[in-house]
Parts: C-alpha cells; structure tokens; sequence
C-alpha cells in the first residue's frame, strides 16, 4: 500500500505529540533505575548555589521542594539549623516511596503541582528543573504566590531547559517527553512578574563552552 505524502506527515505529528510520555512516568522509572542520583549529582552545584541564595539570610525559614524527585533537596534543606520544617512533592509514586525510605524524619506527598496547595504558606519554594513540565507555568507561579508562599517569602527556581541554552533543545526528543515548555530567560522573568513577585532577578550559573549555565530565577512575595 502506497502512503501519501499528508499520511506520512499525520503519521510523523501523531507520533510527536502521541506516543511521548508524560514526564511523571518518565522520571518514575528513572528512580527505579537509579537515574534519579546521576540526575541530583548533576543539578547538584547549581541546587548549592541556590540554596545558598535563598536559605543565606533566614532566620528560621520553612521549606517546600516542588518537584522533590527522591527528596535529596529536602535533606539538605533540612540540614540548615534555621529549618523548621522541610516538606517535599513530587508527582511521580517511584521518586516519593523511594524519599520516604531514604528519609523518615522529613514529610513527602505524591501529588500533581497543578492542583496541589499545602495546608499552611511556607517562606522559601524550591524548584530545580521542574516547572517547564507543567502544561500551564504562569498558573503555577500565580498559584505558588498567592497560596504557597507567606508575605516576604522567596521563590527560588532552575531551569537548565530555555530558549537561550541551545544544547538543551533536543531534550523532549532525546527523553521521549510530552510537555516541555521552551521559553526564554526574558519570558520567564516575565512570568515571575505577572505572577506578582517582586524583586526579581535572574542569573545563569556554570555557564562554559556550550552550555548558557542553569537559569536561576528568584522573586519575593
Ligand atoms: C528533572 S526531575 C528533577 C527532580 C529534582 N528536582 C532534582 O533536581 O533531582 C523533574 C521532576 O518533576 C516531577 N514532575 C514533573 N511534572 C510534574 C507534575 N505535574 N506534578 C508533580 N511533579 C512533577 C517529576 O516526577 C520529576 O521528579
């Protein structure tokens, strides 16, 4: 049977946006094959930096990681003597069971970041390469502002995958993965702004010869 040239080309559009996989299954099988620590021991340096940016001038500070993987940004968040409780979230059922065995002393829950809203406002959000995923960022961060955060508290986010880092480009395809928004770093301080944070800047860390370094992006309530 001969293909036309229209079925050739639904058939190439019907794979691009059909047969990908939605990023919580994806990393769900990642924790089970250990994925999930090379991925921490990479996004490690930058997830430093912006610790050191968000917890550096806290008195006594709560904590929520969204988009936690295994947790291991909750442990560390929790190590700061100013942590009064650190919390972590996580769509993914591999990445939270594999958090809650790792770690008792800190709290986990599988939900999707969407919908999901804490029972009480926290003073510093963490999110390290998480929220291109969502099928709608602009309503997280209004979401993240207005029942996440406390007056005064931070947003802290990473993103390796934007506009200006040409390398990251080929990611959806190379990991098989549905949603991946691509937006450049003035589009997303953009966001953080309509969102209604203040103060916010933007900085990319560990840039070197092909790779534009991890866009960090911070805001206050
Ligand atoms: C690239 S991994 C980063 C994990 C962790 N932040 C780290 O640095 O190791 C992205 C994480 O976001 C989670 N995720 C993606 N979309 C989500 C959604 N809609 N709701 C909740 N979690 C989601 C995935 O399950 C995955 O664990």
């Amino acid at each position: 049977m001969l293909w036309r040239r229209h079925d050739l080309y639904s058939i190439r559009l019907y794979n691009s946006f059909f047969m990908k996989r939605i990023p919580t299954d994806v990393f769900g099988e990642w924790a089970e094959s250990g994925r999930d620590e090379k991925m921490a021991k990479g996004h490690e340096p930058a997830v430093n930096h912006m610790l050191d940016l968000a917890i550096g001038d806290q008195k006594q500070f709560s904590f929520i990681d969204a988009g936690c993987g295994n947790g291991w940004v909750v442990r560390q968040a929790a190590k700061y003597p100013e942590c009064v409780n650190a919390f972590g979230v996580d769509g993914a059922k591999q990445m939270v069971d594999k958090a809650r065995r790792l770690d008792a002393a800190n709290s986990y829950v599988c939900a999707d970041l969407s919908q999901w809203k804490p029972n009480s406002a926290v003073d510093v959000v963490h999110s390290m390469e998480v929220i291109y995923y969502l099928d709608d960022p602009a309503a997280f961060l209004h979401n993240i502002y207005f029942s996440w955060l406390k007056p005064g508290g931070l947003l802290i986010v990473g993103l390796d995958f934007y506009e200006e880092n040409k390398v990251s480009h080929s990611w959806p395809h190379d990991c098989d993965i549905s949603i991946m928004r691509l937006m450049s770093e003035k589009t997303w301080v953009k966001m953080f702004k309509q969102a209604g944070f203040k103060n916010v800047t933007s900085l990319r860390f560990g840039a070197k010869k092909d790779w534009a370094g991890t866009l960090i992006l911070k805001g206050i309530k």
